[in-house]
């Protein structure tokens, strides 16, 4: 009876609230010991008699068994190491949220012999990617930070190192188990036109249960690696399957990806606190931004805010929220953004790249059912919270009230020489273009086997690019899914290795389109 009563009040739930059925928060659990390092794991396995990520992995778990209860299974990756339904990639994280670890599981993937580390480091705010490859019984451990990690984990304008984790924001994860098990079939057709979910979202459900299924039956338990991953319960109600670690001690079960999102939400936003306030125009727009943010006005004459809507880039723009309302509010000021769009429209205009500042790979965080930075908790109070943390909770900036933000903003904003500050420039399509060319329109077939295709001539491009028999249709359709955000590394074009911001693939877009 409590098993079925249990069963509704999580039916019920999860159809009321839009937003998380998240009851407990992170890190709470019976675990008394501290969380695992990266230097403690580099330290066990030196320890070890044999030295491979097989024997690691069962010391881990002995040390820090949280680690193999949060855990995500990714089916299908965009990351170095390959995956399967049968050798997904597990990523695991640490009680705290500060240790992230993953793997896979064949000896034909690529990266199955790395173990790779995300650490954040609170003192600092950051980041820090490391990976361990294992050989013959001996193990190496990376730098920090090597390029061939910051090619994907930092935007690519970025000049200096300050990666951020790779993770779609709350609620839908492409290519995990479990990757709609947060979404309600009201919404589907919501995400129907986003991209090329393949199979429809209703079928890919039951796709990823019947594999799971599979899986657990078979290398979850047995495999020299899944097999330290703590056992998955299922919960089946009526419509859906669930899976969860039963001793996630959440109140209302989760479904995978939800735990170890919130985990990356949150320390990312410590990183957002930190970088907000190292921005170069941080001092001239603090009380704009937190009026912004705490308030839902922008604290800016009509001029400034017309600066701003003119220069703004929309490369990192949520795609479905609805666009400003123009409006006086209370306190005078264009009223009600969202966290995501104050963010973007206040520093984008001045040149400030804010797509890394977010954790979404190249999807702009369109799968998020509220904003970019969202994690299953309400992005207003996680801010708040990464900001008193990193800022001091006596900061003014947060204990100000809108009025007082209010002034002091719009004394600033009417004393602005808007023409003194060096304005973003729009992304051109060119440059990546000059790659596509580098490789598909001049002939060094010899060196890279790549199709011909005119991609500097807009009059031979036009016919090929409606020509069908593509992979994803025709070849403009090959070629927006093969630089978006769901190719995998084989997939993704330019082939250089370079990975391109969502403006320049705008910009290409509309290349294609005036082709057309
Ligand atoms: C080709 C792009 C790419 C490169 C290069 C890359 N990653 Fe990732 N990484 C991803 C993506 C995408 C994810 C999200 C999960 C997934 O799809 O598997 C991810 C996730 C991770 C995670 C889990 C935490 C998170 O960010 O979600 C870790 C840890 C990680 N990568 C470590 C590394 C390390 C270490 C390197 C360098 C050796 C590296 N990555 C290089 C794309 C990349
Ligand atoms: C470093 C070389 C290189 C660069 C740069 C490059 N490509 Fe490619 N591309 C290749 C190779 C090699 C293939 C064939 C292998 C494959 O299909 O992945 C290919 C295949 C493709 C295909 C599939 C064509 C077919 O006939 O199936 C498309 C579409 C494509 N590239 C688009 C682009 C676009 C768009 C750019 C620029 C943004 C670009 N490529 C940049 C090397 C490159």
């Amino acid at each position: 009876v409590l098993q079925k009563l249990f069963i509704i009040i999580s039916i019920v739930y999860c159809g009321l609230s839009a937003q998380a059925n998240y009851a407990t928060r992170y890190a709470i659990g019976p675990d008394t010991y501290t969380p695992l390092v990266f230097d403690d794991v580099v330290a066990l396995l030196d320890q070890l008699p044999q030295k491979n990520l097989e024997s690691l992995l069962a010391q881990l778990r002995q040390n820090e068994p949280a680690m193999f209860r949060d855990y995500v299974l990714m089916y299908r990756s965009r990351s170095l190491q390959g995956a399967s339904f049968m050798n997904p990639r597990a990523l695991l994280v640490g009680r705290n949220g500060h240790l992230v670890l993953s793997f896979n599981g064949h000896s034909s993937q690529p990266g199955y012999a790395q173990l790779e580390a995300m650490s954040y480091i609170p003192e600092q705010q950051r980041f820090e990617f490391r990976e361990i490859s294992f050989l013959n019984d001996s193990y190496q451990v990376s730098e920090a930070n090597p390029q061939k990690c910051l090619n994907c984990h930092q935007s690519s304008s970025r000049k200096d190192v300050d990666p951020r984790p790779n993770w779609e924001p709350y609620n839908v994860w492409p290519g995990s188990y479990g990757s709609v098990g947060h979404i309600s079939p009201v919404t589907y057709p919501h995400y129907k036109d986003n991209d090329r979910f393949n199979p429809e979202l209703s079928q890919l459900k039951d796709l990823e249960n019947l594999r799971m299924g599979e899986f657990l039956e078979t290398n979850h338990r047995t495999h020299p690696r899944y097999q330290h991953l703590e056992p998955m319960v299922e919960l089946r109600t009526g419509q859906s399957t669930r899976y969860f670690t039963a001793s996630s001690g959440d109140l209302i079960p989760n479904s995978m990806p939800t735990r170890f999102t919130h985990a990356i939400i949150q320390t990312n936003l410590e990183r957002l606190a930190r970088l907000i306030r190292q921005s170069p125009i941080f001092e001239t727009y603090k009380e704009t931004l937190m009026g912004a943010i705490r308030c839902n006005h922008f604290f800016m004459p009509q001029n400034v805010y017309q600066w701003h809507q003119d220069n703004y880039l929309r490369g990192s723009e949520n795609n479905f929220r609805a666009p400003f309302i123009s409006n006086q509010g209370l306190y005078g000021g264009i009223l009600s953004p969202s966290i995501p769009q104050s963010i973007s429209f206040i520093f984008e205009p001045h040149g400030i790249d804010t797509t890394d500042w977010s954790t979404d790979f190249g999807t702009n965080g369109a799968f998020a059912s509220n904003n970019r930075f969202g994690g299953p908790h309400n992005l207003t109070q996680d801010l708040r919270e990464a900001m008193q943390k990193v800022w001091g909770r006596n900061d003014p900036l947060l204990t100000q009230n809108c009025q007082e933000l209010a002034e002091v903003s719009f004394a600033k904003m009417e004393q602005l020489q808007l023409e003194s500050f060096p304005t973003a420039q729009a992304p051109s399509a060119d440059q990546l273009i000059q790659r596509c060319i580098s490789c598909h329109a001049i002939d060094r077939f010899f060196m890279f086997n790549a199709p011909h295709i005119p991609f500097g001539e807009p009059w031979a491009l036009a016919p090929q690019l409606q020509q069908e028999g593509y992979p994803r249709g025709t070849l403009k359709d090959e070629i927006i899914y093969r630089v978006g955000p769901h190719a995998t590394i084989t997939e993704r074009m330019p082939a250089d290795g370079y990975i391109p911001t969502p403006p320049e693939i705008e910009a290409l877009k509309a290349y294609l389109e005036d082709a057309l």
